[in-house]
């Protein structure tokens, strides 16, 4: 039994009393508690457990940069009680036993509930499509399909996999970039990459692949998601797909909310991930569109990489930051200080529609009597200063270091259980 004492649900209105049992929400008001765990919540702000759609964990293959434990801590942390966990392992996670693994290793460790993500061709290589339906059915009991990090070019091969998706009642997930229009790309294609002479990643190659895909899944009749949403031009292709009535949701990161591709000038690859860093109006156009809800969620594409992948010339360098512990304070930072977004529109982007477009049933529900306890508790006024050694990630390429950003999580709660508290994760 845990009581959660003066917490505001949603910020909105008067502060309550959580009483927490058998891992539900039990009581809302001022109940009668005795004996169990105190959490003095006075100030703070209760949410719903966040959802990532969008997670590299990294195991199997790379334990060296992420673990299925350590990034459940910086999940933890981060105030999720969910992440989806993408299949560009090595091994790639595109039959049962690898699925299987990433799920079984996940409630192992307890902090999150991880839900692995299947590829959807073999090898990630674009051919042939994986066993979808076997990944499906096992134990793992796979909902959503990507190949992210490459784009399911092939558009046959697209058509046959949303045709299955249908048939299977899962969702796909599209990195979209046209690889002939990326190739070599080290930067958004523009003045800044032209300036400093990288290879251009044009913002059509995103958009022309997210046009194409929204028309062949109205065409078919399925369901797709868009994955990282980088440019100005896909928050306009997703209104006009969406304005036609075709079944698409579609993520933003934290980095694409805040950073442009003005922070490239130091050549620092902490700064390099794919889609690229676009420019500041698109960042702009991306804001709008999360609060208009045209883009549905907040994703992280939370990617770590080892010392070696990103200390070196910016062309070796991998693509990809850490985002899990840093989600919720850039966007209080880019949507919640500008009144783009209240409290309540926080939940929706980062927990109720994610968990809603993955099927989750017991994530991102209302905070209510009866409901699941998987709870978040922010510190609204409090800042903190971002330092990668203190990260629960094993790795530590966070283009934040430094940075004094806004909203601290006092404590993350999973079915009831403590997953962190005061920046600890609770094992
Ligand atoms: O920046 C990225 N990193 N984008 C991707 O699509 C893949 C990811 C990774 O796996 O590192
Ligand atoms: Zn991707």
């Amino acid at each position: 039994m845990t009581l959660i004492k003066g917490a505001v649900p949603y910020g909105e209105g008067d502060p309550v009393d959580i009483l927490i049992e058998d891992g539900l929400v039990a009581e809302i008001g001022t109940p009668e508690a005795d004996g169990g765990d105190v959490i003095d919540a006075r100030g703070l702000v209760v949410l719903p457990g966040f959802v990532d759609l969008h997670t590299h964990l990294r195991e199997p293959g790379r334990e060296d940069t992420e673990t299925i434990e350590t990034g459940s801590a910086a999940a933890a942390l981060g105030g999720y009680t969910a992440v989806f966990a993408m299949a560009n392992t090595d091994p790639v996670a595109d039959n049962p036993v690898i699925v299987e693994h990433v799920w079984r290793r996940g409630r192992e460790v307890g902090l999150v509930d991880v839900h692995p993500i299947g590829a959807v061709t073999v090898g990630l290589k674009g051919e042939r499509l994986a066993e979808l339906g076997a990944m499906a059915r096992s134990d793992a009991n796979v909902r959503i399909f990507s190949d992210d990090g490459l784009c399911v070019a092939d558009p046959l091969i697209m058509r046959r996999a949303l045709e299955y998706s249908k048939g299977l009642d899962v969702l796909i997930a599209q990195h979209a970039e046209e690889p002939r229009l990326t190739v070599g790309a080290q930067a958004h294609e523009g003045a800044t990459a032209a300036r400093l002479g990288l290879a251009g990643w044009p913002a059509a190659a995103e958009e022309s692949i997210v046009a194409r895909d929204c028309l062949l899944a109205g065409h078919v009749g399925a369901r797709l998601h868009v994955c990282h949403v980088s440019t100005a031009g896909t928050a306009d292709v997703l209104r006009w797909a969406k304005q036609r009535g075709t079944q698409v949701s579609a993520e933003v990161t934290p980095h694409h909310l805040l950073l442009d591709d003005d922070r490239l000038n130091t050549y620092d690859p902490v700064n390099k991930v794919n889609p690229p860093l676009r420019t500041s109006s698109d960042a702009m156009a991306l804001r709008e569109a999360l609060a208009d809800g045209v883009i549905d969620c907040v994703a992280t594409d939370h990617a770590p990489h080892a010392p070696q992948d990103k200390d070196c010339e910016w062309s070796a360098a991998r693509p990809g930051m850490l985002g899990l512990q840093t989600a919720l304070s850039v966007v209080i930072q880019t949507m919640v200080r500008p009144g783009l977004l209240d409290w309540r529109g926080v939940a929706g982007v980062m927990s109720e529609r994610p968990a809603e477009i993955a099927g989750l049933p017991d994530h991102g529900r209302p905070i209510a009597v009866g409901e699941p306890a998987n709870l978040v508790l922010v510190d609204p006024k409090a800042t903190w200063t971002v330092n990668a050694a203190r990260l629960a990630s094993l790795a530590g390429n966070t283009p934040y270091e430094g940075m004094e950003l806004p909203g601290v999580i006092k404590a993350t709660m999973l079915r009831g259980k403590l997953t962190a508290r005061d920046g600890q994760a609770v094992r």
